[in-house]
């Protein structure tokens, strides 16, 4: 008789703490995604079991809860992590068993893990994008605030080579804050904000501290029509978590955005809707979270086993009509095929898309190609994408 058992995977997203909103969205867009499988049948009849751990946005509780999920519940995937610094705890483990990780989360790129498939943007999917598309209709006198720790720092390092590489691009100042930043401290950046006058303001801030800046640069008096705030991570999620009056005109650059208008995208958001009601904002995170399982389980289905040596060969190339586009995982460095876009939050709290690029693109996780002006091939990408 053929297999029947469940096939256990792992999950690992934060029910608390600061990124909670955005993970909250991406445990969702999985169990989703997992429900749909199983009322498709499975995989051959086999129902996918999550087994849900909440690392409360805490790098080390990552570490350790991957590790028990690995030895006790016998996982061999990994659906997991928001921050940067969560991915990195993680992956030392599935390295160590030979597990794999599904990350589903824009990040600083200048990586690679055979146990990792990275299915948000790296840079040169939001970045270059983004750097363009300011300097183009605002100008290039940037002021660079983030959280304090890697994908921040990172992210960074390449706006700021993106900035300078455009006629009279500066950068006025970079600016750290911990995950856990006060009122008063986003109150004193906007305030130099104010007093600096940039042409735009480049976030990394991440999670709760979010909406803090977000509110701090409302009550300084900074109008977004001229002066936006650009983020890759304020999605609806964190637009939802500050509210729309706070987040309109502000600008955010991602593969996916909830108000996208195409059939796929209708269609999953209804069954989305009607399964877990309308309490969790879908966002780019919760897009790759959804696709990501749906990669795993056809693999899963082709190879017969969940084990990386099995699996990898069956994912790698592998494509998925998801709600953003057809994407697909590049086979020599297991990251994916997106659509960059550029949303502008309208006055109900979602994103009115802007510009967005006419076809997929592959990332280029270590940027070899770097330059954003027009002679390069990615140049004549942002031509014709720049609205
Ligand atoms: C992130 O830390 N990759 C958002």
């Amino acid at each position: 008789m053929a297999n029947q058992d469940p096939i256990k995977v792992g999950v690992l997203f934060s029910n608390t703490g600061t990124t909670s909103a955005v993970e909250r969205s991406q445990l969702a867009g999985t169990l989703f995604a997992i429900e749909e499988i199983n009322a498709a049948g499975g995989i051959d009849g086999r129902e996918i079991q999550p087994v849900h751990r909440d690392p409360h946005c805490n790098p080390r509780e990552f570490r350790i809860l991957a590790e028990e999920l690995v030895q006790q519940e016998k996982v061999n995937v990994i659906f997991g992590c928001y921050m940067s610094s969560t991915r990195k705890a993680v992956i030392p483990v599935v390295e160590k068993w030979q597990r794999l990780l599904m990350y589903p989360t824009l990040y600083e790129g200048f990586e690679f893990s055979r146990n990792v498939i990275y299915t948000g943007a790296a840079p040169n999917q939001n970045s270059s994008l983004l750097a363009a598309y300011m300097t183009r209709h605002f100008g290039a006198r940037v002021y660079l605030v983030g959280s304090d720790y890697i994908y921040p720092y990172e992210s960074n390092r390449i706006m700021s080579d993106f900035i300078l590489e455009r006629p009279g691009g500066s950068k006025l100042a970079e600016r750290y804050v911990g995950l856990n930043a006060s009122a008063q401290e986003f109150r004193k950046i906007a305030e130099d904000i104010r007093d600096k006058q940039p042409d735009f303001v480049f976030s990394t801030v991440v999670g709760s501290g979010t909406q803090l800046l977000y509110r701090a640069y409302a009550e300084a008096g900074i109008d977004p029509s001229s002066c936006p705030i650009a983020s890759l991570t304020t999605s609806e999620a964190e637009v939802a978590e500050m509210g729309a009056e706070l987040a309109a005109g502000h600008i955010t650059a991602a593969p996916y955005f909830q108000s996208l208008d195409s059939p796929v995208n209708r269609d999953v958001l209804m069954r989305f809707r009607d399964r877990f009601g309308y309490e969790t904002p879908p966002n780019m995170c919760w897009e790759a979270a959804y696709f990501q399982v749906f990669l795993f389980a056809r693999a899963m289905a082709q190879s017969g086993s969940d084990e990386i040596d099995q699996l990898l060969p069956h994912l790698l190339g592998s494509e998925f009509e998801a709600p953003q586009g057809k994407v697909r995982v590049d086979e020599s460095n297991h990251h994916t095929r997106l659509y960059p876009r550029i949303g502008r939050v309208d006055s109900r709290g979602q994103f009115e898309i802007i510009a967005e690029s006419t076809r997929g693109v592959d990332a280029d996780p270590y940027l070899v190609h770097h330059e954003v002006d027009d002679s390069s091939d990615y140049g004549s990408l942002l031509g014709e994408i720049i609205g």
